[in-house]
């Protein structure tokens, strides 16, 4: 639960924002474009947007620190800044140099995009009055301060009133206005979760930071799709768009090895093939270590019972990891026969063929159930090359997919798992 904590006064000046509340451009202005809805440009970003930024309204833009929200930011901002549109970067967490050095790894700096640091909130609705800007950005949401207000930036106090108020300004001016805000593990920080009411648009930056991938998930959307999705992956020039995930996503796959399996998984209105990874092996602990990444350990230590009272195979004495190879999170029920498979795949020491997905909901009595969008889901394992893939046996006679697929309905997981020795 957050609590509004009440804090004594801190004039919380960014420490870089002493004497530059100016704003600067990067090199040129450029002419001002309206339009309704402004196209960023960014297939990803476009998308997930619902066809770009819609005039006036408030984009939050969310996530762990380090997770690259202003590496997104900025990119965004150089595509809109280029298309001729003035744009301004305010920012309350780096220094001008900071971001000018950000820019450069990223793409060529646009005449349009201008920046400023500043965290005050009156002096930045008096420099938007000022500039006039097509697009505004501020980054983070956590830095800004109100006079009026006697606890400190980030306080929830802070962070509603802040939002409040560039709401009302991006209301007035018709400007969208994009605001950062970190997020911690928990979500219990005062920030984000506050302001989802508020705000038009809730965006989530996740992934895996050991790992180069990215998505980005629309949680609420006043003005399009929501579940949506754009990947990303982060190099050493920023953000690069994935317009093809599950080919990334099963790029490193090894050859068929046990406790591999693929799963079509529907994120958003898009399917994506990922690897499931099972690893089950002696265990010599009291009590056997069950360890997810990627899928919910509920979910794990449920479809771990199932297995062993439906398939008659014994776990009890066994170390369970399970992996999602590239860091992505499923939650996803059709998951959970894939899961069941890479299990006994690598306790049987058996791997599953190479040309074989796997999707299915599992119930507590070991039956398989139907999920949604399976004709999408096969037809994406058919363009990836696939040529088998174990389904629910439900409504499978009426699934029109590509002819270079075979389907196995399966009714229950011990036929799936009979079905294993035929794929493999
Ligand atoms: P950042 O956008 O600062 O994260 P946030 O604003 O969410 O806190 O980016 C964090 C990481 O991204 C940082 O560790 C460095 C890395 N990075 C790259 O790998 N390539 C790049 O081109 C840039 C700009 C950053
Ligand atoms: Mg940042």
């Amino acid at each position: 639960m957050e609590k509004p904590v009440d804090t004594p006064v801190r004039k919380g000046r960014s420490l870089f924002a002493v004497s530059q509340s100016v704003p600067l451009p990067l090199l040129e202005v450029s002419a001002d474009v309206d339009e309704a809805r402004i196209f960023i440009g960014m297939n990803e970003m476009d998308r997930v947007l619902g066809g770009g930024l819609v005039p006036g309204s408030l984009v939050l833009l969310a996530g762990e620190p380090g997770i690259g929200k202003s590496t997104l930011l900025l990119q965004i901002l150089c595509h809109l800044a280029s298309d001729q549109k003035k744009v301004l970067y305010i920012s309350g967490e780096e220094s001008l140099t900071q971001i000018r050095m950000r820019s450069e790894r990223l793409r060529e700096i646009p005449g349009g995009l201008w920046v400023v640091c500043e965290s005050g909130l009156d002096r930045i609705i008096e420099i938007v009055e000022e500039q006039g800007p097509s697009v505004l950005a501020v980054d983070s949401i956590q830095t800004l301060f109100c006079d009026e207000i006697s606890s400190a930036p980030g306080s929830i106090a802070q962070v509603r009133e802040a939002a409040a108020r560039l709401m009302q300004l991006a209301r007035l001016k018709g400007v969208p206005t994009i605001l950062v805000g970190h997020v911690t593990k928990e979500g219990a920080i005062a920030g984000p979760r506050v302001l989802e009411h508020l705000v038009d648009t809730v965006l989530y930056f996740e992934g895996d930071r050991s790992h180069t991938f990215r998505l980005l998930r629309t949680i609420k959307n006043r003005y399009g799709p929501t579940h949506e999705i754009g990947v990303f992956e982060m190099t050493e020039a920023g953000l690069e768009q994935v317009p093809n995930p599950s080919e990334v996503f099963l790029g490193q796959r090894p050859k068929a090895v046990p406790g591999s399996v693929v799963v079509p998984c529907m994120e958003g209105t898009r399917p994506i093939l990922v690897e499931i990874q099972a690893l089950v092996s002696p265990s010599h602990l009291s009590m056997p270590r069950r360890t997810s990444t990627g899928i919910d350990s509920n979910r794990l230590a449920l479809l771990i019972a199932v297995a062993e009272r439906h398939l008659g195979v014994a776990l009890y004495d066994r170390d369970i990891f399970i992996n999602v190879a590239g860091g992505l999170k499923i939650s996803e029920p059709a998951s959970e026969l894939a899961v069941i498979m890479a299990m006994v795949s690598s306790l049987r020491e058996v791997p599953l063929d190479m040309d074989t997905a796997v999707f299915g909901e599992v119930g507590l009595t070991g039956e398989v159930r139907a999920v949604g969008r399976a004709e999408l889901r096969l037809n994406e394992a058919a363009r990836l090359g696939l040529k088998k893939c174990v389904i629910p046996w439900a409504g499978s006679d009426r699934l029109k997919f590509s002819d270079s697929l075979e389907i196995l309905p399966v009714k229950r997981i011990d036929e799936a798992v009979a079905a294993m020795s035929e794929v493999s």
